[in-house]
């Protein structure tokens, strides 16, 4: 199946005896027990028991199995959001004494989340420059575990991710990937040798702004120790959110195709204008990312976010912020609604100052995170609040 069939077929879902194929919202907290006396219990895909939905539900495990294929993945675990498919992540293979390596640009989450945990477990966290050469080097040195993002978020450098996996198995470097701004639509990480890929499902995923959800796609067998600390931490996906996104998921494709469309022509109106200093996008002609954006990333789609820095610093980035009529200020990404973020107070606020200033995450930054409206009304509203800079 193509990534489009995929995404609208491959849960499987199909109740024949009332003739339903859309997967429905089970609500409920328990299954009953077949046999209470030996314990038997309902097996759903994946030879997985139902018992109680702390554990596995039947809404949860269809989206999973749609994941899963779109990854390329054995299988996939769904949570209740990236940070709770990270945090099990990291709890089920984090050990005293490991050495993890990730970039200093990531999602500050992530990296708060690191920094909580190695003062607790007495792990060392290496910050590396956010470069191919810089991680690679980090791992050569010898790591038990990596973590890196395909395109870093706000300034958008793309990493080399065949490259790196291609040292950690030859170092026994386990690699997590979060591909939360590629998407499967654009890059597979497990394709490229990585362990596992990870995602923030509240963004292109499930696309609509209006649901958080995580997951993890891998080997059944590296994702079967993962289930037991979803299960021991209760981050499990619940039913109306693996709803939301199972309905949202049957479009990634075609949105995904728009908001990279949409992002090319706002990213390139952003280069030519007067207030604007720097443009990120790796799919500008002169961007220092395009040629490894072109070996990695499918079909010449970039994505769907630009970041820019504002003539004037600060005041200015808060004089856009506030001049928009049809662009949302607010964090996140991945819907249809534009969103327009200040990094330096949100996304990238647990990275210390010098190191922001080093990466070009500055006072002046802006993301953008571009919406599926039409790029005339996009464009405008944005011209708009530039103009309005002094
Ligand atoms: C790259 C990346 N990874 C992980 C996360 C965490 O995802 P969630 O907000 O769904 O917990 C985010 C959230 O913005 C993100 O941008």
């Amino acid at each position: 199946m193509k990534m489009r069939t995929a995404s609208i077929h491959a849960h499987g879902f199909h109740d024949r005896e009332l003739g339903v194929r859309m997967v429905p919202i089970y609500l409920t907290s328990i299954f009953e027990q077949p046999n209470p006396i030996s314990g038997e219990t309902k097996i759903i895909e994946g030879g997985r028991e139902l018992k109680y939905a702390r554990e596995e539900g039947p809404t949860t495990r269809y989206l999973e199995k749609t994941l899963a294929v779109l990854e390329g993945g054995e299988d996939a675990l769904a949570f209740n959001s990236g940070m709770g498919a990270i945090t099990s992540l990291l709890l089920t293979y984090l050990r005293s004494g490991m050495k993890v390596v990730v970039p200093m640009e990531s999602y500050s989450g992530t990296i708060a989340l690191l920094q909580q945990l190695s003062e607790r477990i007495n792990f060392r966290v290496v910050k590396v420059w956010p470069s191919t050469e810089k991680i690679v080097e980090s791992i050569e040195e010898g790591a038990d575990m990596a973590i890196v993002e395909t395109m870093t978020n706000p300034t958008l450098r793309v990493i080399d991710v065949g490259e790196v996996a291609r040292v950690s198995k030859e170092r026994g470097t386990k690699l997590i990937v979060d591909n939360t701004l590629a998407s499967p639509v654009i890059y597979t990480p497990l394709s490229d040798g990585a362990l596992f890929a990870v995602e923030s499902a509240t963004k292109y995923i499930a696309g609509h702004n209006d649901a958080i959800g995580g997951f993890i796609a891998g080997s059944e067998h590296d994702l079967s120790a993962v289930w037991e600390w979803r299960k021991l931490t209760g981050t499990i996906l619940q039913p109306t959110e693996a709803f939301l996104i199972q309905r949202g998921i049957k479009t990634l494709e075609i949105r995904f195709e728009a908001h990279s469309r949409n992002a090319q022509v706002v990213a390139e109106f952003l280069s030519e204008h007067p207030k604007v200093e720097e443009v990120f996008y790796p799919g500008l002609s002169r961007s220092p990312h395009r040629r490894v954006a072109e070996k990695l990333f499918k079909k010449k789609l970039y994505g769907g976010i630009v970041s820019f820095i504002v003539r004037g610093g600060e005041a200015s980035a808060r004089t856009v912020l506030k001049n928009l009529k049809l662009i949302i200020p607010s964090p996140s990404f991945g819907g249809p609604e534009s969103l327009l973020t200040y990094p330096v107070i949100s996304a990238s606020k647990y990275i210390p100052k010098e190191e922001r200033d080093r990466l070009g995450i500055t006072e002046g930054l802006l993301r953008l995170s571009v919406g599926l409206e039409d790029v005339d009304d996009i464009i405008e509203d944005l011209d708009r609040a530039l103009r309005a800079i002094a």
